[in-house]
């Protein structure tokens, strides 16, 4: 089990660091935005769709349009640590590290790449 995340560990590595993404894959902190993406995707994207557009979430509640309007890392980690109104929290289930990966990704990559939509 801990040989696939070592693997999806070091495709991560290898992804972030191909030439293409021209600095433009890290977030504001350094972290690798792609380990954030598959987080987001883990954690978020079954109620915020992939796209992070929103839609019908799982137990009948509407979750919204998270790309906009636009919040910065900061509140993200607070929505998603806290729970925000009736959406769930996160601080008992992945570590600071990983919600930190997720704002700096819901922030900065979901807007500027139109691929990840
Ligand atoms: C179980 C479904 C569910 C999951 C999983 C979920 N959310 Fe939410 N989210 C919601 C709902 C529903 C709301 C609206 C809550 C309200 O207004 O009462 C919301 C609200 C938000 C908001 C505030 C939007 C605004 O209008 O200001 C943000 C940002 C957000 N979610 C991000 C995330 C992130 C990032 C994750 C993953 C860590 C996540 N959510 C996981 C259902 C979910």
């Amino acid at each position: 089990m801990m040989r696939i995340y070592t693997l999806i560990f070091i495709t991560i590595i290898l992804t972030a660091c191909e030439p293409k993404h021209n600095g433009a894959g890290m977030s504001p902190s350094g972290i690798s935005a792609s380990a954030g993406k598959q987080l987001f995707v883990d954690n978020c994207a079954r109620c915020h769709q992939i796209s992070g557009q929103g839609g019908p979430a799982p137990g009948g509640l509407p979750a919204p349009d998270i790309r906009q309007p636009r919040k910065s890392p900061a509140e993200l980690r607070q929505i998603i640590t806290f729970g925000f109104g009736k959406m769930p929290s996160f601080h008992d289930s992945i570590s600071d590290m990983q919600i930190s990966e997720i704002a700096d990704y819901v922030a900065v990559q979901i807007e500027r790449h139109p691929e990840y939509r």
